[in-house]
C-alpha cells in the first residue's frame, strides 16, 4: 500500500526532472522509455542515434561521416557528438530538463558532460535542477539479441515496435501513421556484436563512473514496459524529493 502511494506520488509529480541519462546496451530499451518519459514529465528526449539517423538520411557532412560507423556498430567520434549535444542543450524546450539516450557513451563524453554541467551550476542558469539522474537498464545477452532482431521501427513517428515483445496491431504496419515499418540499417547480428563490444569497452567504465557519482539507479529491463518505466519515474523522483529537502 504504501509502495502504490509513493508510486501514484512520483507519476504526478511536476517539478523539475533535470537532466536524466539513460544508459545501457543496445536494444536494451532506452528508446522505448525514454518515450514514455517524455510523455510523463514533458521533456525531450535527446537521442544520439536518432540525430545521427536523421543526419544520414538528409545527406549532412555529419550524416556522410557517421553513415559508415554506425552501419558497421563503431562509435562516431567524441569531438562530433559532444558538438552535436552542445548545440542541441542551447535550445530553450531543455530547460527543465532533457532524457539523454545514447549519451555519454564513453568517458571522454561523459567528462565532457559534467563539465558543462559543472559550469551551468556555477553559473545557476538551471539551479532547481542542475545536477544529473543515471539510470542504467539491465538485460541479459540472449534477450537483447531478441530484441533487436524483433525490433522494427516507424519512419514517421519514430514508434519502436518489436514483433516478438511489442508487435503493432496489423503486422509490419505502425499502430498510429499506418506506415509500412522498417528495420534499421544496423540491427544485424554482426553490427550488434560491435556495438556489444564497444558498449563494453567503452560505456560500462562510464556507467561505472556514475555509479561512484552517487544519483544513480540500475533498473530491470526484462520486466515489461510500463513497469520499467514506473521503476524509472519512482527513482528520479525520489533523487529529486531528496534533493529538494535538503
Ligand atoms: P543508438 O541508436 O543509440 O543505438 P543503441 O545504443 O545500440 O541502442 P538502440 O537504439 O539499438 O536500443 P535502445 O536501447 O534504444 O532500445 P529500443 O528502445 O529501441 O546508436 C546507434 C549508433 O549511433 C551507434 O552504434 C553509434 O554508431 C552511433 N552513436 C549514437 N550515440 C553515440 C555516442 N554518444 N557516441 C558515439 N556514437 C554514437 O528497444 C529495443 C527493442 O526492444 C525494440 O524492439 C522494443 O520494442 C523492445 N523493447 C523495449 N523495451 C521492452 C520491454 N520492456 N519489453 C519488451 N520489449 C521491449
Ligand atoms: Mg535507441
Amino acid at each position: 500500500m504504501a509502495e502504490e502511494t509513493n508510486q501514484n506520488e512520483a507519476m504526478k509529480w511536476n517539478g523539475c526532472p533535470g537532466p536524466i541519462l539513460l544508459l545501457g546496451a543496445p536494444a536494451v530499451g532506452k528508446g522505448t522509455q525514454a518515450k514514455e518519459l517524455t510523455r510523463v514529465w514533458k521533456i525531450p528526449q535527446i537521442s544520439t542515434g536518432d540525430i545521427l539517423r536523421s543526419n544520414v538520411a538528409l545527406g549532412t557532412d555529419l550524416g556522410r561521416i557517421a553513415k559508415g560507423l554506425m552501419d558497421r556498430g563503431d562509435l562516431v567520434p567524441d569531438y562530433l557528438m559532444n558538438e552535436m549535444i552542445n548545440m542541441r542543450l542551447r535550445k530553450p524546450d531543455t530547460f527543465r530538463g532533457y532524457i539523454l539516450d545514447g549519451f555519454p557513451r564513453t568517458l571522454a563524453q561523459a567528462d565532457w558532460l559534467d563539465n558543462r554541467l559543472e559550469m551551468q551550476a556555477a553559473a545557476k542558469a538551471q539551479e532547481h535542477c542542475s545536477g544529473l539522474v543515471a539510470v542504467s537498464i539491465r538485460l541479459d545477452y540472449n534477450r537483447l539479441i531478441r530484441r533487436v532482431t524483433g525490433r522494427r521501427n516507424c519512419p514517421v513517428c519514430h514508434r519502436i515496435y518489436n514483433i516478438y515483445g511489442l508487435p503493432p496491431k496489423r503486422e509490419g504496419f505502425c499502430d498510429v501513421e499506418g506506415e509500412p515499418l522498417y528495420t534499421r540499417a544496423d540491427d544485424t547480428l554482426e553490427a550488434f556484436e560491435n556495438r556489444m563490444r564497444a558498449y563494453r569497452e567503452l560505456t560500462e567504465p562510464v556507467i561505472e563512473h556514475y555509479r561512484q557519482m552517487g544519483s544513480f539507479a540500475e533498473i530491470d529491463g526484462g520486466e515489461p514496459m510500463g513497469i520499467v518505466t514506473v521503476k524509472i519515474v519512482e527513482a528520479v523522483y525520489s533523487f529529486r524529493s531528496q534533493t529538494a529537502a535538503q
